[in-house]
């Protein structure tokens, strides 16, 4: 299939069809596609701290997980692949189309068997997380894993993570954003809400977790869920 370019994207960016699917190519060049092949299967090396902190470990039983901020899906479909069931929430047009893509790719088993499998057990929504996280009904737990700080060592997320910085610079609402969102998810969370930070990074919304896994450049801090309506802190 040849390239096929769609109507700019906002900010001199634009939404390509390609063979591997649609793909968002940035002014600087950068191209920048859903992490489908986090569908086929765990890729990740080592220590799984995601699956720890969600309680979706591979083999175990099957855990609801909203995430909230999806992004390109690698953290959500890499739970999808290890058997669980997986919302993923992203207000971003561009965004939602990327991991709309890959989720109808696979679901046609253009991505392999494995992958079709995962994608059954994921739905998105294009949606303010806060407005969804009010108003659905609780999953079990919600992992949040919003904008890396602009400055500070832990700030290595790689190109993907340089794309979010230069769409999405206009929504940095800053803290009273991030305080709305840790406090819907916790409402929302039946037993827990994971939050990705960098390591060093201070703690979302400066409210300190209960407690922590942490790895090399990244850690998951962990909320205990609250009851719906009550105040965090
Ligand atoms: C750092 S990225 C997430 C990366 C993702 N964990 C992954 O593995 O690809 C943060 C994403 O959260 C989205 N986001 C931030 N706040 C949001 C909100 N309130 N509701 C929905 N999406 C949000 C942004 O649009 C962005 O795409």
């Amino acid at each position: 299939m040849a390239e096929r370019r769609l109507p700019d994207a906002g900010g001199g960016a634009s939404l390509e069809v390609t063979p591997d699917g649609l793909a968002l190519r940035t002014p600087t060049g950068l191209v920048v596609r859903a992490a489908a092949e986090r569908l086929a299967g765990p890729l990740l090396q080592g220590r799984d701290l995601l699956a720890k902190a969600t309680f979706a470990r591979a083999g175990g039983d099957p855990v609801r997980v909203v995430d909230a901020t999806a992004g390109l899906g690698a953290d959500g479909f890499h739970l999808a692949a290890l058997g669980h069931h997986v919302t993923l929430l992203e207000r971003e047009p561009i965004f939602h189309a990327l991991l709309a893509d890959a989720l109808e790719r696979a679901l046609a088993g253009a991505l392999g068997s494995l992958a079709e499998e995962a994608a059954r057990r994921v739905t998105l929504h294009l949606v303010d997380a806060r407005a969804y996280l009010a108003a659905a009904e609780r999953a079990q737990v919600v992992y949040l894993d919003p904008m890396f700080p602009e400055r500070g060592k832990a700030a290595l997320p790689g190109k993907a993570m340089a794309l979010f910085r230069e769409r999405l610079q206009r929504q940095d609402a800053g803290e009273v954003e991030e305080a709305e969102l840790l406090l819907a998810a916790r409402r929302h969370a039946a037993r827990r809400v994971v939050v990705k930070r960098p390591l060093r990074a201070p703690p979302l919304a400066g409210v300190a977790p209960s407690g922590a896994l942490k790895g090399n450049t990244v850690r998951f801090d962990l909320y205990a869920a609250l009851a719906p309506g009550a105040a965090g802190g």
